[in-house]
């Protein structure tokens, strides 16, 4: 089975090589513009068609150009006001690069950009807004993303640039030479996550309309001339990192507030002229890891000038600095305090000389962290993994912009990086990710040093390295939320083989510069299909990341969720499968294979069985465990049990005869699916997701509805399957989940993909296309063609069957009344809407296929008709459903086709 990644680079690759078409020549003149005068282009920048011939960095869409991504490309010159006339561009890309001159105001003219990154250049000038002649970056009211820091930008914010309309998630401008104050406006733009306004010269007071952007999570004002009063910042509820540092603040005293924001983790006020007391309430805030607020006049937390950190401080505390303060006493803790305290230059320490009144040590900055394996030794130039193989690892650095949390040196704030890191990574040649040398660099971006290690040789092939750098020039590689919008500069890579093994150094270089000249190879690779499939070793040493290490029952038996599933030993599956017999084998995939097995009682179940020594899919495992054992409704697969014995990890599903609704919609499964049958399957697998997202405690969000994981049973009703990826909503204070982006191509909800937050509305959104696919019979994605964007723009309401007779399974054009035809399909695009608030409730889904299924003649609440004379054709090569293909940490490349739906 090809690994999904694979096909999805197919399908970029055929739709490329059977373009008989050429690229759009509007774009392809934009392009133009952009090559003649940006220098340091790709090589393979040549030519008459962009989409056609693969330039490197440029991807298309029926030959529309939908991202530009270069960043790193050493790319310099100015932007020329041409990228405004690429009128389908979703993603612009350009940081880390040497561009100059002004941010051209036609930008502002892209109806679809959604992604718009510019930081690390030199450019200058003003941020464009619209007036009587031009339109500005104020009308980019769709837009995600402005990343404009570490440039020369001056003048003014503009107040015209924000507005109520916006759909900004981040807002980057650290680092510029922007002057004038902060505008109200800013305020309007309630969608915000992320705001960094820091080393600039702003000046004048701080909106006090900034405390309604309830969702930022980070606001960095710190390093201007910013004065007035302190703002009162009650309303910024899910505020986790704060520093407005070295302002000009009026004195004041500190301010409520302080420490009230429930989700702090980071307070940073050095040098903010605050005085007097703070509560000591602000120490106990749940999440709090570290206070700095050196260089003010506070005298602590009591009238008389004691500093008492109070009975419970934060579990999370690591260090909490009052260097050069006005603090007189401070009550002490009997036993002390296991997070650092700094009292150095307060009137306190001219009569102490307790720890406190020492300086620490500036942090080690070689600080790794740690893997569990001793040291092996290695040869000179070759480098220990966290699996104690010596190689040649490929190097570079992580730049994250914002990260939300302080504690640099807490190594778990790195596992959930080291398993994204891998899971991107997951059909290449590598064996493990090291992360080390954490810091904070001087623009306050957290920069960590990476090693990825070669699985299989000691050494990466060109391909290999080819491979890596575009997991992250193409933005496939998705960090956990808490880090932020990051960038990757890799080193040179010098250890390729071919080379004197004695000195493997100095052979051929690769910068991460040149990046972009190996796409392609990449790409071709996989296309020919005999790209990477090394699985297994992909893995992080087991004992650093391994989620079930605690679950072994014979390690721990006390680490076993309980649960209502049977707990089947090795011996107990092995003999129900007759030895894992051949003949008994129904599937297989990434995770390994499926068997169908007899209980003594006669049941008949399917065993999922995970590949030996694999760890692949542990956490899914798991995940699946836990949540089907909870869950029980007609329309869902029901757990009879699992194995984890003998070091084996299996699950033990009740059978389903009747394959997939995929297998049934492409004809492979023999069983013929009027329009009453698939009316019949839409209703039950919606009622199987009303039932996940509604009545399940707590709700659960599927998080990977496809054609694929929704099961027919005997009598053709649809359940649904595979949790692997599914998540609790939980008992967070959010209504949606945060979380690592994954799923599968063709139905990922694009609003999931742009803001990593998971909302029922995801798996509405898969539903819609799992509904197109109903309708179409096509998968959603062919030859690089995405049914939800065909099917929207083929859609002509005032014509008979909205004029969609090309796209509709003509199996179901006799059997359905064109009136329920046309219903099930404005449900179906009301699903697939951009905006997750825009799309029905699953509940509302069913009641309105209820409504569709009488429409048509049908009793939604009638049993299925009965069975086999209704069946016909020969299962030929037939896999039974159970063979879950591997799934993949989505792929940002993909997100073009995705988002533009
Ligand atoms: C309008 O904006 C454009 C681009 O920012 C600028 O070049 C032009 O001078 C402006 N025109 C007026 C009348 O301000
Ligand atoms: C913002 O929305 C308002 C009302 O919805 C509309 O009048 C205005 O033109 C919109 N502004 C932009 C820039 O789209
Ligand atoms: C405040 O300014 C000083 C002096 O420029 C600098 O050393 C310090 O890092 C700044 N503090 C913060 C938190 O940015
Ligand atoms: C305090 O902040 C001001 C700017 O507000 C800066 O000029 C000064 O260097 C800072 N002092 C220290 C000690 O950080
Ligand atoms: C501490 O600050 C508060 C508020 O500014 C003030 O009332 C009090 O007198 C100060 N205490 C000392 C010892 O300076
Ligand atoms: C400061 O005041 C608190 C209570 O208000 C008291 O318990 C403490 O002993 C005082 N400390 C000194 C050094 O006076
Ligand atoms: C590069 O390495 C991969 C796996 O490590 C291997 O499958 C592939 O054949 C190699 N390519 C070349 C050209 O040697
Ligand atoms: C569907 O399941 C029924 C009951 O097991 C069986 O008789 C029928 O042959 C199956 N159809 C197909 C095409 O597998």
């Amino acid at each position: 089975m090809v690994p999904r990644i694979q096909v999805y680079l197919v399908v970029i690759f055929i739709q490329v090589l059977v373009a008989a078409a050429w690229t759009n020549p509007s774009d392809f003149n934009a392009m133009q513009a952009l090559r003649g005068e940006w220098k340091n282009t790709p090589p393979s920048w040549v030519g008459p068609d962009p989409c056609g011939m693969r330039w490197d960095g440029i991807t298309c869409i029926n030959y529309r150009i939908v991202s530009i991504m270069c960043a790193s490309f050493g790319l310099s010159g100015q932007l020329p006001a041409d990228i405004g006339s690429l009128s389908e561009l979703q993603i612009l890309s350009l940081n880390s690069n040497k561009f100059i001159g002004e941010i051209p105001s036609s930008i502002g003219t892209l109806p679809k950009l959604l992604w718009l990154d510019i930081g690390e250049n030199r450019l200058t000038g003003r941020i464009p807004v619209s007036n009587e002649s031009a339109s500005g970056l104020d009308m980019l009211v769709q837009t995600n993303h402005f990343h404009f820091g570490n440039n020369q930008l001056s003048g003014e914010i503009p107040s015209q640039l924000f507005s109520t309309n916006m759909s900004l998630f981040h807002l980057l401008l650290e680092n510029n030479l922007l002057n004038g104050s902060i505008p109200a406006t800013l305020g309007l733009v309630q969608s915000l996550e992320l705001v960094r306004l820091d080393r600039n010269s702003l000046s004048g007071p701080v909106p006090q309309n900034l405390s309604k952007l309830s969702n930022v999570q980070d606001l960095y004002l710190s390093n201007n001339n910013l004065g007035g009063p302190l703002p009162d910042l009650t309303g910024m509820m899910s505020l986790s990192y704060l520093d407005m540092s070295n302002n000009t603040f009026d004195t004041s005293d500190v301010p409520t507030w302080f420490s009230t924001l429930q989700s702090l983790t980071t307070l940073v006020m050095e040098n903010t002229t605050l005085s007097g007391n703070v509560s000591d309430k602000l120490f106990s805030l749940p999440q709090l890891q570290t206070v700095r607020l050196r260089n003010n006049r506070l005298n602590g937390t009591l009238l008389n000038g004691t500093l008492n950190i109070g009975s419970s401080p934060s579990t999370e505390l690591q260090l909490v600095d009052f260097q050069n303060n006005s603090i007189q006493f401070f009550t002490e803790k009997p036993g002390g305090y296991n997070f650092q305290i700094i009292l150095v230059d307060d009137p306190y320490c001219q009569r102490s000389t307790s720890s406190y009144c020492i300086l620490p040590l500036p942090a080690n900055s070689s600080n790794s962290i740690p893997s569990n394996c001793s040291t092996p030794r290695c040869s000179e130039d070759q480098v220990p993994s966290p699996n104690c193989q010596c190689a040649y690892p490929y190097t570079g650095t992580l730049f994250f912009r914002a990260p939300s949390f302080s504690d640099l040196s807490n190594r778990s704030n790195y596992v959930s990086l080291q398993q994204s890191l891998m899971s991107s990574f997951k059909h290449l040649p590598v064996d493990s990710v090291s992360l080390s040398n954490p810091s904070k660099n001087l623009d306050e971006y957290l920069t960590l040093s990476l090693q990825v290690f070669p699985s299989g040789q000691d050494y990466f092939n060109w391909t290999g390295i080819s491979a890596i750098a575009f997991v992250f020039s193409n933005q496939i590689f998705i960090s956990p939320p808490s880090f932020g919008p990051y960038y990757f500069i890799a080193n040179s890579y010098q250890n390729f083989p071919g080379t004197p093994s004695s000195s493997h150094k100095k052979s051929r270089v690769i910068t991460g510069a040149k990046v972009c000249g190996s796409v392609l190879l990449f790409l071709s690779l996989a296309a020919g299909g005999h790209a990477f499939r090394q699985k297994g070793r992909a893995e992080i040493a087991a004992s650093q990341i391994d989620p079930f290490a605690s679950w072994d029952p014979s390690k721990n038996s006390g680490g076993i969720p309980q649960l209502g599933a049977r707990n089947f030993s090795f011996e107990e599956v092995k003999k129900y499968t007759n030895n894992f017999s051949e003949t008994n084998g129904i599937g297989s995939g990434g995770y390994g294979k499926v068997y169908r097995g007899t209980l003594p009682t006669g049941q008949l179940v399917a065993i999922k069985r995970a590949q030996q020594g694999s760890m692949q899919g542990a956490l899914e495992f798991k995940n699946e465990i836990e949540l089907l054992s909870r869950v029980h409704h007609k329309n869902i697969v029901g757990l009879v049990g699992f194995c984890l014995d003998q070091g084996e990890e299996m699950l033990v599903y009740e059978y389903i005869p009747n394959g997939t609704l995929k297998e049934s919609l492409s004809g492979k499964s023999g069983i013929r699916l009027d329009w009453m049958r698939r009316l019949r399957i839409a209703l039950g697998a919606a009622r199987g997701i009303q039932y996940l997202h509604v009545l399940a405690d707590p709700p659960i969000i599927h998080r990977d509805i496809k054609s694929n994981n929704v099961l027919l049973d005997e009598r053709l009703n649809a359940k649904v399957g595979d949790f692997g990826l599914s998540k609790p909503m939980g008992s967070t204070y959010r209504t949606h989940v945060t979380t690592q982006v994954k799923g599968t191509m063709g139905y990922m909800d694009p609003e999931y993909y742009m803001t990593n937050q998971l909302t029922e509305k995801s798996d509405v959104y898969g539903f819609g296309v799992l509904m197109l696919e109903i309708v179409t019979a096509k998968a959603p994605i062919v030859k690089g063609k995405y049914i939800v964007r065909e099917v929207k723009q083929a859609m002509d309401v005032t014509k008979d069957l909205y004029n969609l007779h090309q796209v509709i399974d003509p199996v179901i054009v006799s059997s359905a009344s064109p009136r329920s035809l046309e219903k099930f399909l404005d449900l179906a695009l009301r699903c697939t809407e951009e905006q997750g608030v825009s799309r029905p409730t699953m509940s509302e889904v069913v009641k309105e296929i209820e409504s569709i299924m009488e429409l048509a003649g049908l009793n939604p609440n009638a049993e299925s008709a009965s069975t086999s004379e209704s069946y016909e054709g020969a299962r030929k090569g037939y896999e039974h459903p159970y063979s879950d293909e591997s799934l993949f940490i989505y792929s940002g490349a993909y997100t073009q086709f995705q988002v533009g739906a």
